[in-house]
C-alpha cells in the first residue's frame, strides 16, 4: 500500500455536489467557515481543476467555443486525467499533512455527467475511478438537490455565457439529476440536502447535517 492511500491519511475529505444552479459555490464557502471556525485547517478546491495543470484541462473540457467535439471516451479520460493531476499534486498531499480538504466536486460528477447524461458504460467510470484513486473515496458527500425548473432559471438568472455542459438539452440535466439521486439513496456516504428554499434555509440543513456528521470526528 502506498503512503498517499486512505488508511495513512488523517484529514478528511469533503464533497459538495449537484446539478448547475444548485448554489454549490456559495455553499462550499458556508461549509469553509463552519469548518474554520471550528480550528481545522481547510483546503478549499474544485474538479475538474484545483491546479494549474488540472485547471488547464478544465478549460479544455468546458471551453463552448471549440469546433471539434470530445468524444465520449476522451472527455472521460480528461476529467480523470485532471483527477489524477489533483489528487497527485493538492489532494492527497493536503489530506497527509492532517488538512481537511472540501472539494466542489469529484468522481460523483463524473458518474451523473458522463455516466448519467452522455451514457458512458459505469463499468469503465469504475475502472478508471480504481486506477486512479486507488481506494480513496470522500468520507462525506453534500448532494444539493433541486428540481430542473428552479436550477435552470438559477443558471440562466447569472448572465454569464453558457459553458459546453450548461448548453446540454433538458434530457441530459434529468439523467445527470436521477443518476446522483440513486447514488446518494445507496452509499451513506452522503447526505442529500434540497436546495430549493432560502440560502439562509439550505444553510441552516447543511449546518444541522455538519454537527451530525462531522462532529463524531473533531
Ligand atoms: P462547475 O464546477 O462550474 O459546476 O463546472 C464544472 C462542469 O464540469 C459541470 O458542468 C460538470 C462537469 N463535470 C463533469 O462533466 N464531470 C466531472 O467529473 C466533473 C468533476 C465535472
Amino acid at each position: 500500500m502506498s503512503a498517499g492511500d486512505i488508511e495513512h491519511r488523517s484529514g478528511r475529505f469533503i464533497t459538495l455536489e449537484g446539478g448547475e444552479g444548485v448554489g454549490k459555490t456559495t455553499n462550499v464557502t458556508f461549509v469553509c467557515d463552519w469548518l474554520t471556525a471550528r480550528g481545522i485547517e481547510v483546503v478549499r478546491t474544485r474538479e475538474p481543476g484545483g491546479t494549474p495543470g488540472a485547471e488547464a484541462i478544465r478549460e479544455l473540457l468546458l471551453d463552448p467555443t471549440r469546433e471539434e467535439a470530445w468524444s465520449d471516451d476522451a472527455e472521460l479520460l480528461l476529467v480523470f486525467a485532471a483527477r489524477a493531476q489533483h489528487l497527485a499534486e493538492r489532494i492527497r498531499p493536503a489530506l497527509d499533512r492532517g488538512a481537511w480538504v472540501v472539494c466542489d466536486r469529484f468522481t460523483d460528477a463524473t458518474f451523473a455527467y458522463q455516466g448519467g447524461g452522455r451514457g458512458v458504460d459505469l463499468e469503465r467510470i469504475r475502472t478508471l475511478e480504481t486506477l486512479v484513486q486507488n481506494g480513496l473515496q470522500p468520507d462525506l458527500t453534500l448532494l444539493l438537490d433541486v428540481p430542473l425548473s428552479v436550477a435552470a432559471q438559477r443558471v440562466a438568472g447569472r448572465g454569464a455565457q453558457l459553458d459546453r455542459f450548461e448548453r446540454e438539452r433538458d434530457t441530459f440535466f434529468e439523467a445527470v439529476r436521477a443518476t446522483y439521486r440513486s447514488r446518494a439513496e445507496a452509499d451513506a456516504r452522503f447526505a442529500i440536502i434540497d436546495a430549493s428554499p432560502s440560502l439562509e434555509r439550505v444553510q441552516c440543513a447543511i449546518a444541522q447535517c455538519l454537527e451530525q456528521r462531522v462532529a463524531a470526528w473533531l
